[in-house]
């Protein structure tokens, strides 16, 4: 042969990867995975209060919420299809201690916002948080002697929040203070109280991340926070550790995992899945809404279709669902196009 190859059929030959790619329709074909308003869970932030729903100033868009309010916006969530909404208390400063002790009142904002919605929009699952970290006045997850995070007084305590909110009727306890040994507590605490149907969401691999910031001003933890949580949250460097983290929630009795942040483990969210076959979500956390939510609002970016990007990924990644504060935004997207 003389003249020029063709460098493409000498060295390809057949193999060309673009012929599925060449139509709308070849695409969706072959298209291995799917965001639906099912893989979503909407986290939200409740206020006291009658009628308010006020700005958080580090998060355009979302808003801090009194349970009244929050019930309306449940019921919406509900008729959007989205599963299940997380709750997060910014407690009044008064009523916040040393231990935390707020937690274990039945009638605090955490389980009142619980019962009304439960009340009113039985259909979507309530999950709730019983960190210590809305109720302490130093902000941190746990009870503070000494300078230190004390483990199993923590443990105790969440364990005895975790059987209070289950009777105000949430669904799935989701511990996302990462002491050692939570997980097994709260389900025996659980089962002892009759409570064998709520599950655990254990937040498995939680990182002491720098993309929390926005959630801290939003529930008020951010001025009080003395020191940082890298005492009991994963290093950012470490995987396999949050695997063996991961190991022992499952052994305790985690019905499902979180990876939290999001988007920067995606790691763990595929090794997590491979190793456990549990449920997995990932919890796209405040920073990384703030960052896209920023960019989008400046014009830098595409906002749109960022979002639906990143909550695909965590799909391909091997997560069942996506704790992301874009989900209503979401839902309502996908509802539009049908
Ligand atoms: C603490 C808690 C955190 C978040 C939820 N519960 C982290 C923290 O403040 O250290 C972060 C959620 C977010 O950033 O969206 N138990």
């Amino acid at each position: 042969m003389t003249g020029s190859i063709n460098i493409v059929d000498e060295i390809t030959g057949h193999r060309r990867m673009r012929r599925n790619r060449k139509a709308d329709w070849t695409r969706r074909l072959v298209r291995e995975n799917r965001l639906t308003v099912d893989d979503l869970i909407w986290p939200v932030f409740v206020v006291p209060g009658t009628n308010v729903a006020e700005p958080v100033p580090a998060m355009p868009g979302v808003e801090r919420m009194s349970v009244d309010r929050l019930v309306e916006a449940a019921k919406e969530a509900a008729d959007l299809g989205i599963p299940a909404i997380a709750t997060f208390p910014n407690v009044e400063m008064a009523l916040r201690d040393e231990t935390g002790s707020n937690s274990l009142s039945a009638d605090n904002l955490i389980n009142r916002a619980t019962r009304a919605i439960k009340q009113a929009v039985p259909g979507i699952g309530v999950i709730t948080d019983v960190a210590l970290d809305p109720f302490t006045s130093h902000g941190h997850d746990g009870v503070l002697r000494d300078g230190v995070i004390v483990n199993d007084e923590t443990v105790d305590l969440i364990a005895r929040a975790a059987v209070i909110q289950a009777d105000a009727g949430a669904d799935i306890i989701a511990p996302s203070d990462m002491m050692d040994g939570r997980i097994g507590a709260i389900r025996r605490a659980l089962d002892a109280a009759g409570h064998q149907d709520v599950g655990i969401m254990a937040y498995a691999a939680k990182f002491a991340s720098a993309f929390y910031g926005p959630y801290r001003d939003a529930i008020g933890t951010g001025g009080l926070l003395k020191g940082d949580k890298k005492t009991y949250y994963l290093d950012p460097a470490n995987g396999t550790e949050a695997l063996r983290e991961a190991a022992l929630d499952v052994e305790e009795g985690a019905d499902m995992l979180m990876v939290k942040p999001g988007l920067p483990y995606l790691d763990l969210c595929w090794r997590m899945k491979d190793a456990f076959g549990l449920p997995v979500f990932a919890y796209q956390v405040s920073g990384e809404y703030t960052q896209i939510k920023a960019a989008a609002l400046n014009g830098w970016i595409d906002g749109e279709r960022v979002i639906l990007e990143t909550l695909l990924s965590f799909k391909r990644a091997g997560c069942d669902g996506i704790l992301s504060y874009f989900a209503m935004d979401v839902a309502r997207l996908l509802a539009k196009r049908g």
